[in-house]
């Protein structure tokens, strides 16, 4: 399967070159996992481009420079700190709004899918962005499969709540544990939206939030919420985490929008993470650039109200 996006990315231009070279042992490797063992590879995301500044941000920046705030508030402390995390088994609740509701392990789950290549854009809402190949399958596959009833109209995502290995689930008051984000429906299943079982052709390290999290290109990246457990499908638009702590600065939506400020900082650019100190920032574009394909979604809405 074929992932158009807009502005898209060519297969030589997002792949780190040594990444490329090496990719059927890649490919091996991550297939050898348990994670990917049942499931297939799916081909390299690949397209034309319009935009020759981008290139992948190099893996180890992207392992290493991680917003995980049941470890820590700072980014290199986390990325240490989620290796003590246990993800092996880790079973997933899908439930709520819905005829056939699950509950499985992983393996279980990555059965019935079919493992694919996603390359985009990640914009985060303090301003700095990356390129990431992420591994995974569509969220609306697995929706499928619960049979999701007409009265679903909103998804809420929940990450595991372990205080003994998420020490901030005890001791920080910041957020309400466990973590929790949303989307409509019509997010939920809209194409782009996916679930990441791995990145850069390996199974998802646990800083980046293994073994299954979120990605929603077209958000700032704390939707993209890390160690999902659950997923239920409701009624009415749930509550969740950063739209809790402060609804002012961080929205439901959360849309990529270079026109909203955030109360503290302007989202006009973005720092491009990987580039040299003298790289310019690069502009931050309405959707993170997936306008084309996710604007129609928002058509009636006010953007300036629904952040
Ligand atoms: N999910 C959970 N459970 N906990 C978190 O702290 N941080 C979010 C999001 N998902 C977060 C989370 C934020 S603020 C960002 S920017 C991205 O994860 C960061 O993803 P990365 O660390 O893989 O770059």
């Amino acid at each position: 399967m074929l992932i158009k996006s807009k502005p898209s990315i060519s297969e030589h231009e997002i792949t780190d070159p040594l990444i490329f070279s090496q990719r059927r042992q890649i490919i091996k490797a991550f297939a050898a996992t348990t994670l990917a063992s049942a499931t297939g590879i799916g081909k390299v995301f690949a397209g034309e481009t319009n935009d020759n500044r981008l290139t992948t941000t190099p893996a180890e920046v992207v392992k290493n420079y991680t917003n995980y705030y049941e470890f820590s508030f700072n980014k290199q402390d986390s990325t240490k700190l989620a290796q003590a995390l246990p993800i092996d088994p880790w079973n997933i609740e899908i439930s709520g709004e819905v005829e056939r509701p699950m509950r499985l392990n992983l393996e279980q789950l990555l059965k019935q899918q079919t493992i694919q290549d996603y390359v985009y854009r990640f914009r985060c809402v303090e301003a700095w962005s990356m390129v990431v190949p992420w591994q995974g399958f569509q969220l609306v596959n697995l929706l499928k499969l619960v049979k999701p009833l007409s009265s679903a109209r909103y998804v809420k995502f929940t990450t595991l709540f372990n205080p003994q290995a998420m020490p901030n689930q005890l001791t920080s008051s910041s957020l309400d544990w466990p973590y929790t984000e949303g989307l409509r429906i019509d997010e939920a299943t809209h194409p782009l939206t996916i679930l990441a079982v791995g990145m850069y052709g390996e199974s998802l390290p646990k800083q980046n939030g293994a073994p299954l999290r979120l990605i929603v290109p077209w958000k700032y990246g704390f939707k993209s919420i890390k160690a999902i457990v659950k997923i239920e499908l409701l009624k009415d638009q749930p509550n969740t985490a950063w739209n809790q702590a402060a609804p002012n600065e961080y929205g439901f939506y959360a849309n990529v929008n270079p026109a909203v400020a955030h109360p503290r900082w302007s989202q006009h650019s973005e720092r491009v993470l990987g580039s040299s100190f003298f790289t310019a920032r690069r502009e931050t574009e309405l959707f993170n650039g997936y306008g084309e394909q996710v604007a129609d979604l928002y058509r009636d809405m006010d953007l300036r109200r629904f952040i």
